[in-house]
C-alpha cells in the first residue's frame, strides 16, 4: 500500500467527486435518447433492476479494491493477480478512449450554449446540427478534414480538464467538483419547475413515467438497462477504483455506494422530468403525441431539445443556456474522472511525475479527439461508443467479476467491507455480483454478437464498423497488453 497516496480532503469531498464522475453525459445527453429507444417508461424498470443488482453491488465491489489497494486500476488488478494487470490497463484504455470523446461532446454543449442566446439553431434543428454545425460529411470514411467551429470549443474544454487535473486530487478535482455540482443541481431544478408548470407538460410526464410491462419481454430494453447503468455509474472502465483509492482509512464504503448510485439515478430520473415535461409541451404545441417528436440518437440533446426551446413561449434563451450549461458542468465533472484513471495508471505504475502523467495523457486524448472533431466525427463517435460501451465495458465487468467472485474468494470483500461500514454486505450481495450479474452480462454480450453478425450497427458500412469499433477495441487490448508488460506490480 502506498503510503503518499493523494487523499480526499473529506468523506463529502469524495462523495460529491463520486457523484460527479458519475452523473454526467451519460445522464443529460444518453439517458433520454435511451428511455426514447426502448419505449419511454418501460426502460425505468429494466434500469431500476440495473442499478440494484449490478450498479450498487459492482460499485461497493470497487470501492472496497480501491479503499483497500490503494493503486490505480492496473496496479489494484496486478496485486490480486500479477496477469489481471492486464485488465486494469484494458480498463484504462477504454477510459482514454471514452475521454477523446467525451470531452468533444462537452465541446459542442459550449457552442450551443451561445447559440441558445437567440436560438441559432432555426425551426430546421436537424439541419442546423447536422448541415451548419457539424457539416456532417456522407460517410465515415469521408472526414473531410478538421471543422473549426468544433476544434475552438474542443480546444477550450480540454484546456479547463488540464487545470483542474494540474491542480491535483483534492486542490483541483474535489473542488471543481464541489463548485460543479451544486451548481448543475441548482441549474437543473430551475428547468424542471419552468417544465413541469407548462401546458402539456403531463403528457410528457406519463410518456417517461407509464410502464409498459409487454416491453420487459424485449431483451434489447434490458441490454440497455444493463449498459446505461455501467456507463452512468462509471464503473468497469477504472474510473471508481481510482476514486476510491484516494479514501482515506476510516470510510464507510456500502453508504458510500448507496449515495453514489441513488444520487446518480435520481439526477437521471429529474433530468427526465424536466426534458419529458419540455417534450410533452412541445408535442401539445405541434399537435403530435410525444413518442413521435422525441427522435432518439445521439443527436437528441442538440435536435430535440432545441425544438422543445423553440416551443417555449418566454424564458427561451435563459432555459437553453442553462440546459446546455448543465451538459458542460456534469460534462466536465465527468471527463476530470475519466482521464485522471489515465493519469493515475501511468504516474504509479511507471513512477511518472503527476505533470508528465497529465501531459501525456491530455495531449494524446487531445490527438485522438481531433478525430471526433472532424466532419465526420458523429459517425466515429457513434461507433465507438456503442463498441466501447457494449462490449469492452460489459467484457471488462465481467472479467472483473469472475476474477474477484470465482479466481478469489467474494468473501475477502464483505470481510474488509463490513467492519467499516454501517451497513452490512452479505449473501444478497453475493448473489448479486457472483451470479446474477455475470449471468446477465454473459447474455447480453451473447446477444451482441448474434445482434453484430446479423447487421451492421446502424447500417454503418463494415469498413467503418471494423476502423472504428473493431479497430478501436483491438487498439485498447493491445495497448493494454504492451503497458502491462512493461509494468512492474511488485510495488
Ligand atoms: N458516468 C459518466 C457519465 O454518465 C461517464 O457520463
Amino acid at each position: 500500500m502506498e503510503k503518499n497516496r493523494a487523499e480526499w480532503g473529506s468523506r463529502m469531498g469524495f462523495i460529491l467527486a463520486a457523484i460527479g464522475s458519475a452523473i454526467g453525459l451519460g445522464n443529460i445527453w444518453r439517458f433520454p435518447y435511451v428511455v426514447v429507444s426502448n419505449g419511454g417508461g418501460a426502460f425505468l424498470i429494466p434500469y431500476i433492476v440495473a442499478l440494484l443488482t449490478a450498479g450498487i453491488p459492482i460499485l461497493i465491489l470497487e470501492f472496497a479494491l480501491g479503499h483497500k489497494i490503494r493503486k490505480s486500476a492496473p496496479g489494484i488488478l496486478g496485486t490480486i493477480g500479477k496477469k489481471w494487470g492486464f485488465l486494469g490497463w484494458f480498463q484504462s484504455a477504454i477510459a482514454f478512449f471514452i475521454s477523446s470523446y467525451y470531452v468533444v461532446i462537452i465541446a459542442w454543449a459550449a457552442s450551443y450554449t451561445i447559440y441558445a442566446l437567440n436560438q441559432s439553431w432555426g425551426v430546421d434543428t436537424k439541419d442546423f446540427l447536422f448541415k451548419h454545425y457539424l457539416e456532417i460529411s456522407e460517410s465515415p470514411m469521408h472526414l473531410n478534414g478538421i471543422n473549426y467551429k468544433v476544434l475552438l470549443p474542443l480546444f477550450v474544454m480540454w484546456g479547463v480538464n488540464y487545470v483542474v487535473l494540474r491542480k491535483g486530487v483534492k486542490n483541483g478535482i474535489e473542488k471543481a467538483n464541489k463548485i460543479f455540482m451544486p451548481l448543475l443541481i441548482c441549474l437543473l431544478l430551475v428547468i424542471v419547475v419552468r417544465g413541469v408548470t407548462l401546458p402539456g407538460a403531463v403528457d410528457g410526464l406519463n410518456y417517461f413515467f407509464t410502464p409498459d410491462f409487454s416491453a420487459l419481454a424485449n431483451p434489447k430494453a434490458w441490454l440497455a438497462a444493463y449498459t446505461q447503468i455501467f456507463f452512468t455509474l462509471s464503473i468497469a472502465f477504472g474510473i471508481m477504483l481510482t476514486y476510491s483509492s484516494y479514501l482515506p482509512k476510516e470510510s464507510d464504503i456500502v453508504n458510500n455506494a448507496f449515495l453514489t448510485g441513488f444520487g446518480n439515478c435520481s439526477f437521471s430520473l429529474i433530468t427526465g422530468i424536466g426534458v419529458f415535461a419540455i417534450l410533452g409541451h412541445m408535442a401539445m404545441v405541434q399537435g403530435v403525441a410525444v413518442k413521435d417528436v422525441s427522435a432518439a440518437g445521439v443527436g437528441f440533446a442538440f435536435v430535440v431539445f432545441p425544438q422543445a426551446i423553440n416551443a417555449l413561449s418566454g424564458a427561451k434563451g435563459i432555459i437553453g443556456i442553462l440546459f446546455f450549461l448543465c451538459l458542460i458542468f456534469a460534462g466536465i465533472s465527468s471527463s476530470v474522472s475519466i482521464i485522471e484513471t489515465v493519469v493515475a495508471s501511468l504516474q504509479d505504475r511507471f513512477n511518472l511525475e503527476r505533470k508528465k502523467a497529465i501531459n501525456y495523457c491530455v495531449g494524446g486524448a487531445f490527438l485522438f479527439s481531433l478525430i471526433i472533431a472532424t466532419r465526420a466525427g458523429l459517425y466515429i463517435l457513434d461507433i465507438a461508443d456503442y463498441f466501447l460501451n457494449n462490449y469492452a465495458i460489459a467484457i471488462s465487468g465481467l472479467l472483473e467479476i469472475v476474477l474477484i467472485c470465482w479466481i478469489k474468494n467474494p468473501k475477502e470483500i464483505i470481510e474488509h467491507v463490513n467492519p467499516i461500514s454501517e451497513f452490512r454486505i452479505g449473501r444478497v450481495w453475493e448473489f448479486c455480483v457472483k451470479y446474477l450479474t455475470p449471468c446477465i452480462l454473459s447474455v447480453i454480450l451473447v446477444l451482441n454478437v448474434l445482434n453484430s453478425l446479423k447487421e451492421n450497427y446502424e447500417g454503418y458500412s463494415t469498413e467503418a464498423i471494423l476502423i472504428y469499433g473493431i479497430g478501436v477495441l483491438v487498439i485498447a487490448t493491445g495497448g493494454a497488453f504492451v503497458l502491462h508488460k512493461k509494468s512492474n506490480y511488485e510495488k
